[in-house]
């Protein structure tokens, strides 16, 4: 008998403090950097962001949104195999923010490692997750997505400090009989890589390179509507799925336009794409298990419904995954 690997829990954290657009808005006018709510709902969808303060870490909420995870599907730390956090913003250069989860969990027998692949990230873990239980190597996984962006905000940038927030969403899965994951597809583009980055490093206790987020929002934005598209299409093609199969497309959340000219070229009715932007932001890699957890929660997502989870981001990077829940 084959095996898969099927999404049995998720779970979700949102820093306390969440800043409307007119508050962000007033914070950046008094830097002397003009802008408005208007501009950033009209333009991106965003009402809102979290921002995560001082003792609200990535590893704190990832650790929150894992519990969740575990808690919905009934397992305890203990019996955990495999974790990996998805992330751009860890705490530390090492050890991996997964490892701190593992200790903060009590997940003494998991092994743990954080994944890179920004705004991609989450789909690029659940793709491995997905891979190491079908192979046999383990019985399960925890897979994270965790950010704090507005540490990376250049808040004298209004083209990109008024888009980010952070958050941390998390899936966990087991092996099954059946699918679980219908499929996944991953992608990437190494020569775009300067159209969305953090430039900086540190090197001899110094901070060398732009330590802020950079983006080319345009190049970005139709780069994001091409290849999300395009991916859609290939993977359903690739595990033979027919689009009028396809119950909820969750898609990374980073501007709302992207999310309904997604919709209009799979000819998929705007109430079938799960839109969390306008709460939380972009959280970069904790969109999508954001928005998933949301969905779940809500009920809108229900057992049996075939879900396309999709990622977009720096790298450049993007992938698929094909979910029966
Ligand atoms: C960033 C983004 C919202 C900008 O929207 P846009 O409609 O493309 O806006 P433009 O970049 O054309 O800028 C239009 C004008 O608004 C201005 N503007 C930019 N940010 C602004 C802000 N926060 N407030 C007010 N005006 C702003 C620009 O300076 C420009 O002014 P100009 O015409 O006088 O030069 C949009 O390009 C986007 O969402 N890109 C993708 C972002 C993304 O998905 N990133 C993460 C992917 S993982």
């Amino acid at each position: 008998m084959p095996q898969h690997s099927a999404i049995l829990g998720t779970g979700s954290y949102l820093p306390r403090r969440a800043v409307s657009n007119q508050e962000l808005t007033d914070f950046l006018a008094a830097k002397g950097v003009e802008t408005s709510a208007e501009w950033i709902q009209t333009r991106t969808g965003i009402l809102q962001r979290h921002f995560a303060e001082g003792d609200e870490t990535n590893t704190s909420m990832a650790t929150a949104a894992a519990k969740q995870a575990l808690a919905k599907a009934g397992v305890d730390a203990q019996s955990v195999d495999l974790i990996i956090l998805a992330t751009s913003t860890p705490d530390q250069i090492f050890p991996s923010t997964a490892c701190g989860v593992q200790a903060a969990l009590g997940a003494q027998r998991a092994m743990a490692f954080d994944i890179q692949a920004v705004c991609s990230g989450f789909v690029y873990a659940l793709t491995v997750a997905d891979s190491m239980i079908r192979s046999g190597q383990v019985r399960n996984a925890l897979v994270i997505g965790s950010e704090v962006f507005s540490r990376l905000m250049d808040w004298m940038d209004r083209t990109t400090c008024v888009l980010f927030g952070d958050g941390a969403g998390a899936a966990f899965l087991q092996v099954s009989e059946e699918p679980g994951v219908l499929g996944c597809e991953l992608k990437a583009d190494g020569t775009l890589g300067c159209i969305l980055n953090a430039d900086g490093r540190i090197e001899n206790g110094r901070i060398v390179g732009d330590p802020f987020l950079r983006m080319d929002g345009q190049a970005v934005f139709k780069q994001a509507v091409s290849v999300l598209g395009s991916s859609a299409i290939s993977l359903f093609e690739s595990v033979d799925f027919q689009l009028d199969q396809l119950d909820f497309l969750v898609p990374h959340q980073a501007n709302v336009r992207i999310l309904h000219a997604v919709a209009r070229k799979l000819k998929l009715p705007e109430s079938r794409v799960v839109v969390t932007v306008g709460q939380h932001g972009n959280t970069s890699a904790a969109s999508v298990p954001l928005a998933l957890d949301l969905a779940v929660s809500s009920g809108l997502i229900k057992k049996g419904h075939n879900v396309l989870l999709q990622g977009v981001g720096g790298g450049f990077t993007w992938g698929s995954v094909l979910v029966r829940m």
